[in-house]
């Protein structure tokens, strides 16, 4: 990395926006980057969506304005992020290379006139992309400003056309081998669909009826792999010219279009778009569970918020308004939650556009606003604390694969409201509302040194994933599976043994029979003598379990599995295996969790301030007080909190939209 801008950055917490010089005259440029820097922001990131005014005609390159942007910004001392501007071709590649464009599921090839309407197999687009972004490079590698590269902007698309069909083939090819072995994992046998020669292999495109959901899995496979090769095909024409400067391309969190296990190592700092939405105060919930996903995504490299807003988006039917304190709490969320990095789209109110009314750091009203001297004063805070040090420790991990909610949001199961993110989040939120905090990590990664492991959603585990998970109880950990665990294979077919698949011999118990409950039912769980259990309700999904060497915990009473175990567990190796054949409520789920981690040995804090969210980041302690009331919160020791240098003993009190970020060292 360049040694003065190294100099410059070492220490900060990037604190930014999207910035679109391109939709302004250059008079307010300058305005612009001067009072940015008045808000303390430390990162632009430009180009995102300039392909047009880069590249106006084919080949005419027009660069310099871009250049000019970049200097303006290095004189002001502030680091761009710059972007390939590939997310959305102008008109002209479209209309003179109509291949290059979308074709939906139903045949439909879309057109120009919003964004992100390519075809990621198409070799004119790709060929053209390479072209602008070598001429990007040649332009701006090694410009003082520029500190991290940007690829693309939040990769997603799904084509159908003939040419995504001739690409999927060619991977379908190196995956399956020959057409046999296709077959038979894609279970063709089945409503004719045997396949004769390679040609006759489509994407999933619209059918009369159900569409196999093995070629659909494969499909998604496919589509996360081709736009993961557009990614790496501009990350080495970047890194040929500047071999530093670290390199991105900002993910979507739970996003379904493509599976970021597979893409993160290929990124040098994580980046996310995080929009939770202000209506709904659980979200805070999910803005927790996104940036803990990042993180383990991150694996020990680092990660940052590359887009949030600051209050109303363009793109909810209804937007409510986010509060100043709200805004801060959140960016306090993510950087107690490991983020290096805060920044929102965008910098300016937008003019223009279908985005015009999505909020922005600097409201249409001007810099001499209620919302602006929010933003300042954030910008100073942040300025102020410097980099949080260390990294976010925790020893329980919770599980979550991308093939698994895939084959788990296929039709043709026995339940379509038994939704895998939403129990995702109820298992979750039981850690969250405790302070444990957790990792997201997926079955392929490294689960050495978690006390437990919580898979709420396990519906296809593969043979691999299997054995992994049992060589983790061996050596110590405690698998929770929910229901409806280890039922299929990486082809998504059932497997052929007692489930849950691979652990069914651990666990000592077996699954029968999968038994949906009516909408009302009132299926009682009754626990099992010296479980220290309460009793509660099963909703939505019961199982039919045969115990033979586990424990049962909890009973049903009532309903289609009346009198038979709901939750079992049992020892093995020199950890344990607990399986939910059932859906708690929200306070059972609590109690069975919580004995699972009690039982693993891991720290939980029962008494814990409902709505307080507790988060260790090296040796601080962040406190955010998400409820409407006061709270309070016991500290071990006297701590000092950065952000206001007071000191703390005992108890401290906690205000509705309180941030502490609090330190043993003395300040
Ligand atoms: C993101 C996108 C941004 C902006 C933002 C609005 O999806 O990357 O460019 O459109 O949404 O919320």
């Amino acid at each position: 990395m360049n040694a003065a801008r190294e100099a410059r950055t070492a220490g900060r917490t990037w604190f930014g926006a999207d910035w679109n010089p391109e939709q302004w005259d250059r008079e307010v440029w300058r305005t612009d980057v001067e009072l940015m820097v008045a808000a303390g922001v430390n990162l632009a990131t430009v180009g995102v969506f300039s392909w047009s005014s880069l590249e106006p005609r084919p080949g005419k390159y027009t660069l310099d304005w871009l250049v000019e942007v970049l200097d303006l910004l290095a004189e002001h001392g502030i680091d761009a992020d710059l972007a390939t501007p590939t997310a959305s071709p102008p008109p002209w590649l479209g209309v003179r290379w109509p291949e290059t464009r979308t074709v939906t599921e139903t045949g439909v090839r879309l057109s120009h006139g919003s964004r992100n309407h390519f075809c990621p197999s198409s070799p004119v687009y790709r060929e053209r992309c390479r072209a602008v972004v070598a001429e990007l490079v040649r332009r701006c590698a090694g410009h003082p400003a520029v500190a991290l590269w940007h690829v693309g902007n939040e990769y997603g698309q799904v084509c159908f056309c003939d040419l995504c069909a001739e690409a999927f083939r060619r991977w379908l090819q190196r995956r399956h081998g020959d057409l046999d072995t296709l077959n038979r994992a894609w279970g063709t046998a089945v409503w004719s669909q045997g396949y004769a020669a390679w040609e006759e292999v489509l994407p999933p495109r619209a059918a009369p009826y159900v569409v196999n959901p093995a070629q659909r899995l494969d499909f998604r496979r496919w589509t996360s792999d081709a736009l993961l090769e557009l990614y790496l095909e501009q990350k080495e024409l970047i890194r040929a010219a500047d071999p530093t400067t670290p390199i991105t391309t900002n993910a979507m969190g739970f996003f379904a279009g493509v599976d970021y296990r597979r893409w993160t190592p290929h990124l040098d700092v994580v980046s996310d778009d995080s929009y939770p939405d202000p209506a709904d105060p659980a979200s805070v919930v999910g803005s927790a569970m996104t940036a803990d996903l990042m993180r383990g995504l991150a694996d020990g490299r680092p990660w940052m918020l590359m887009e949030q807003a600051w209050s109303t988006v363009s793109w909810r039917e209804h937007n409510v308004a986010k509060s100043p304190a709200r805004m801060r709490r959140e960016a306090f969320q993510a950087l107690a939650r490991g983020a290096d990095g805060l920044c929102w789209f965008q910098w300016r109110q937008a003019a223009d556009g279908p985005e015009r009314f999505h909020s922005a750091l600097l409201p249409t009203a001007g810099p001499d606003t209620r919302q602006h001297r929010a933003v300042r004063a954030l910008g100073a805070e942040v300025a102020a604390l410097g980099r949080l040090p260390g990294a976010v420790p925790a020893e329980v991990a919770v599980l979550f694969d991308w093939p698994s909610w895939w084959a788990h949001s296929e039709a043709g199961l026995p339940s379509a409201r038994l939704r895998p993110l939403e129990q995702l989040r109820r298992w979750y939120e039981v850690c969250w509302r405790q302070g444990t905090t957790v990792d997201l990590r997926g079955g392929g990664d490294d689960l050495a040194g978690y006390r437990a492991l919580l898979a709420p959603t396990a519906f296809l585990l593969d043979a691999a994933t299997r054995e992994r998970l049992t060589a983790a109880v061996e050596g110590g950990a405690h698998l929770v599976l929910g229901p409806f665990s280890g039922v299929v294979d990486e082809h998504t077919r059932l497997w052929q043994e007692p489930v849950p698949a691979g652990l069914a011999g651990p666990l000592g118990a077996r699954v029968e029979e999968h038994l949906p409950l009516p909408d009302d039912a009132a299926v009682e769980l009754h626990p099992e003598p010296g479980t220290e259990l309460p009793a509660g309700r099963a909703l939505l999904w019961a199982e039919w379990l045969r115990a033979e060497q586990a424990e049962v915990w909890l009973r049903f009473a009532g309903g289609p599995a009346d009198g038979g175990p709901a939750v079992v567990s049992r020892g093995w190796g020199r950890g344990r295996v607990t399986y939910l054949g059932c859906v708690p409520d929200d306070a059972l789920l609590a109690a069975v969790l919580t004995r699972c981690l009690g039982l693993a040995g891991a720290a939980t804090d029962p008494g814990h301030p409902d709505g307080v969210e507790v988060v260790r980041r090296g040796g601080d302690l962040l406190l955010l007080n998400h409820a409407d009331g006061p709270r309070r919160y016991r500290l071990a020791e006297p701590m000092t909190d950065r952000l206001t240098g007071a000191r703390h003993a005992g108890s401290i009190e906690l205000e509705p939209d309180a941030v502490r970020v609090l330190t043993k060292e003395d300040l």
